[in-house]
């Protein structure tokens, strides 16, 4: 599949689609305390979803059942909310959600303390964060796309964490997923060139240890193999002429 290059009118969509969505992920950043289950974040974030009239657009996505993916700690991606599921302080927790406003996607992910965190774990989060924004730097009109896959493993290797390979990030639009796929480590080829109009969903998953994955047996939650804690931080953003344009912060 081509990539899709969004016109004027979609790229205004896709900005409210992404202004949108950063408000809910403001809105729950704020609700995450100690003693709060996965399952009501996922309620609050559907609720939020639907009151700016969207459609929380992992909902029943492959049979995927929330609004938001909840993971905490050692979860990289994909956790199923759970009411008995309790945050407590010292956790960590990745929150990954999405919407379709007027036929348009959004996508962003948000790791958050739970009070306070021990210093390297927010180490592994702000790097994480700061990693995608190393990625940013490339995309670029007349750049290529791996030029953003390379950036980000320049920039976390000297931490000695693990990039996590078995998921990667994408293109977005009319679907949640579009191509292309969007590697976070090295890459040996520099990949297809960056042209304006490209909604692209870059989303860093770091793992404070190996980079090794597995899935648990609800075949959704991606944890790390080693047990360590892992970050997740996702925005949806767009290729333009200068610099690229985050949609999906405020
Ligand atoms: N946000 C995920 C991604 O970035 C998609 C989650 S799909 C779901 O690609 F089904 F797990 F919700
Ligand atoms: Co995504």
């Amino acid at each position: 599949m081509a990539v899709s290059i969004k016109s004027e009118r979609e790229i205004e969509l896709m900005r409210q689609a992404g202004k949108i969505l950063a408000k809910v992920h403001e809105e729950l950043g704020k609700a995450i305390v100690p003693g709060i289950s996965t399952l009501e974040i996922d309620r609050l974030g559907e609720k939020l979803i639907r009151e700016y009239d969207c459609i929380p657009n992992f909902l029943n996505y492959h049979g995927y059942p929330a609004s938001v993916c909840v993971s905490v700690n050692e979860e990289v991606v994909h956790g199923i909310p759970n009411k008995n599921r309790i945050l407590k302080e010292g956790d960590i927790v990745s929150l990954d959600a999405g919407l379709i406003y007027k036929g348009y996607h959004s996508d962003a992910a948000r790791t958050h303390y739970v009070g306070k965190v021990a210093p390297e774990v927010q180490k592994l989060v702000e790097e994480t964060r700061n990693s995608f924004f190393e990625g940013i730097k490339m995309a670029r009109a007349g750049n290529h796309l791996y030029d953003i896959s390379n950036a980000i493993d320049a920039y976390i290797s000297r931490f000695g964490y693990g990039i996590v390979r078995d998921l990667v990030g994408h293109g977005i639009g009319t679907e949640l997923h579009e191509d292309p796929q969007i590697p976070n480590f090295r890459q040996k080829r520099r990949g297809l060139k960056l042209q304006p109009g490209m909604t692209l969903a870059i989303e860093p998953m770091i793992n404070m240890g190996r980079a090794d994955v597995e899935w648990l047996s609800d075949d959704w939650t991606v944890v790390a193999q080693d047990g360590l804690p892992s970050a997740h931080y996702e925005n949806t953003i767009l290729i333009t002429e200068g610099e690229p344009e985050i949609l999906t912060m405020l």
